[in-house]
């Protein structure tokens, strides 16, 4: 927040020219949440850090009948209300507030409290979690996002490059121009992406990214006393008992949603691939080592000068440990340790590393219990 407040921006801008393909998108996404379009109609919603508002004026076309936005980068908070406006939002259905999450304080409760793309690298997600669940009524949903160092090894690694490729830029325009050209290609290789190149290079690699990643384990542990997990996007959770064996002590549907989560770690990690799960030991110990890779890439655009290579060993350990599970993820890995190493081998044309991303953000919906 206070990178976007410095710079007067809000770098979240999103395609809609096509409004009828946006529209269809965020009801996919809905859906796989569980939110059937009449669920919103009459009812009251929350949102915390809508950004410009771009994904808000689909919520919008919902018609609830209360929408409060939280958004403390007041750039942010202007588009959204502009946004709305101009969408055709009923003025009194909607209040942009200007503040904080952290503190933002009400008495009131909403049907759905929802907060996308800005729970993960915060300093402390759990408590913002816990925060954006707090304004639910029982029985009411909450939306948030999750992103872990697995799923964003593809960025980890990028940055480790662009830190050294930012050498002697002072200004984000210096920055932009240095990495337009060698990160655009592979933004290029993702069908369906809906965020301009500058926008994704200005949060993904050049913001001073100081906080915590904030998996899908980490996210349903934070809120499990109060709430079940109800949907997801990716769809990973996979519950074959019948519903008359899930009630009392043993419903435990949080935790079959982690383990679900473990097994899925190499489809988490790199986009391009669905494989059958792994077990859910493999996945812990992808997790571990994408977490040690992540601090290392913090400790190199901290100025710690032995981090790059030990980054790149445990790179390579990596892609031995998924070998044999995904080839294509390990040729990737390798790859990016070498282009780490010495930026200018990455250059010559197209490699199995410039399409390597992982599933970045999921997206996780969870009903607050009644008792
Ligand atoms: C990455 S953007 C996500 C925007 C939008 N929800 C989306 O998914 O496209 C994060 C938003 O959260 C806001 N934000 C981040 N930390 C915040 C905080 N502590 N208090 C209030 N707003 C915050 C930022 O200003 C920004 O608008």
């Amino acid at each position: 927040l206070d990178y976007y407040r410095e710079h007067g921006i809000s770098p979240v801008a999103q395609d809609i020219g096509d409004l009828q393909r946006h529209f269809e998108r965020r009801s996919s996404l809905y859906h796989s949440l569980g939110i059937v379009p009449s669920f919103l109609r009459g009812k009251a919603v929350i949102e915390f850090g809508p950004g410009s508002g771009f994904n808000s004026i689909y919520t919008a076309s919902l018609q609830p009948s209360r929408y409060v936005l939280v958004d403390g980068n007041p750039t942010g908070a202007e588009q959204t209300a502009k946004r709305l406006h101009e969408y055709g939002a009923n003025p009194k259905s909607f209040e942009v507030v200007h503040s904080l999450i952290e503190e933002y304080d009400s008495s009131e409760r909403f049907d759905l409290s929802i907060c996308e793309g800005t729970i993960p690298f915060q300093l402390d997600p759990d408590g913002f979690a816990r925060k954006v669940g707090s304004f639910c009524k029982p029985g009411g949903v909450v939306v948030i996002t999750t992103a872990s160092s697995a799923s964003v090894m593809g960025e980890t690694t990028r940055r480790l490059i662009a830190n050294r490729l930012m050498r002697g830029c002072d200004t984000i325009e210096d920055k932009l121009s240095r990495l337009r050209p060698v990160f655009a290609p592979h933004l290029a290789t993702i069908k369906n992406m809906s965020r301009p190149v500058d926008d994704w290079i200005l949060d993904n690699l050049i913001h001073p990214w100081i906080g915590k990643t904030f998996g899908i384990d980490a996210a349903i542990n934070s809120l499990s006393d109060t709430f079940d997990i109800y949907g997801a996007s990716p769809d990973f959770i996979q519950d074959w008992r019948w519903y008359k064996d899930i009630w009392g002590p043993t419903k435990d549907v949080n935790g079959r949603a982690i383990r679900s989560y473990l097994s899925n770690m190499a489809n988490f990690l790199d986009y391009r691939v669905e494989l059958p799960p792994h077990s859910a030991e493999v996945g812990s110990a992808i997790a571990i080592l994408c977490d040690k890779i992540y601090s290392l890439m913090l400790a190199d655009g901290a100025g710690d000068n032995n981090a790059l290579a030990e980054a790149g060993d445990l790179t390579r350990e990596l892609a031995r440990m998924v070998q044999r599970i995904s080839p294509v993820t390990a040729e990737s890995l390798h790859q990016a340790a070498e282009y780490a190493r010495d930026p200018n081998t990455g250059s010559d044309g197209p490699s199995s590393f410039t399409s390597f991303f992982g599933r970045g953000s999921q997206y996780l919906s969870f009903i607050m219990r009644q008792t």
